[in-house]
């Protein structure tokens, strides 16, 4: 599918999947992806066309994972939600879980996120094995997903849904926060949005030979209950990668 057509399907996933949460259980919870690709999403959700189709104060955002800057720097993922969607929303503020990546420790914004999102999960009596309605995550050139890297220790946390790492050096900025496996992988629903040549060879590893690249791309390491829903545009399209 073209670029246009993968925006508008990754939009019209977001609205369904907000108002059937809104109607279920009066609330939803979205974890918003980071990097270049989600932006013409969220601009698409923040448009005339969508932007009255959902009760934003009903919406939650999080994110998946944030680089350790402040959040008015060019490099920070929630900078650029805030500009191409938050901004033009009627989002109360204590909607937004935004990860503090100015902080000089990691470690405490790390574990001051899974607090927040441990608070959010039991005062919305989110059941126990489940946590987000919809994570949205991108995937990098080196199968990466949120910032979880290939052979990062972080693969195989096992409690904590939040931590801090070092991306390898030809990622900047190199410190991030990041949500485990553990949690990204019990959210009720997970959809990649993927475009660019150079994620060509993951996704076709992904696609042809799963069990391999589940030992080597964290992106292939993303099982959540229904399984992630792939939307990738013609430069990457694979068929056999749509679940
Ligand atoms: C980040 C993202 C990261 C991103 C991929 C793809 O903070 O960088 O969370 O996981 O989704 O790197 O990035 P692009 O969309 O810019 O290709």
């Amino acid at each position: 599918m073209t670029t246009d057509q993968m925006f508008a399907q990754a939009a019209e996933l977001v609205i369904t999947e907000a108002q059937r949460s809104i109607e279920l259980k009066g609330f939803f919870s979205l974890v918003l992806s980071g990097g270049s690709t989600p932006r013409s999403l969220y601009e698409r959700l923040a448009s005339s066309i969508y932007k009255n189709l959902i009760p934003w104060n009903r919406v939650f955002f999080f994110w998946g994972d944030e680089r350790c800057v402040p959040p008015d720097h060019p490099d920070s993922n929630y900078r650029m939600a805030y500009e191409t969607l938050l901004s033009h929303l009627p989002i109360p503020d204590e909607n937004i879980f935004r990860i503090k990546g100015e902080y000089a420790d990691h470690a405490a914004a790390a574990q001051e996120y899974e607090n927040e999102i441990s608070s959010f999960f039991i005062k919305n009596t989110v059941s126990p094995d489940k946590t987000f309605d919809l994570i949205l995550l991108g995937v990098g050139a080196d199968g990466h997903t949120a910032s979880l890297f290939p052979g990062d220790s972080a693969l195989h946390e096992q409690k904590r849904w939040v931590v801090h790492v070092d991306a390898p050096t030809y990622m900047k900025p190199r410190h991030r926060i990041t949500l485990t496996l553990p949690i990204i992988n019990r959210s009720a629903k997970a959809c990649f949005i993927v475009s660019g040549e150079s994620k060509k060879t993951v996704l076709t590893t992904i696609a042809g030979s799963p069990e391999q690249a589940k030992r080597c791309y964290p992106a292939a390491m993303v099982a959540t209950y229904a399984g992630p829903l792939w939307l990738l545009d013609e430069t990457v399209s694979l068929d056999s990668c749509n679940e």
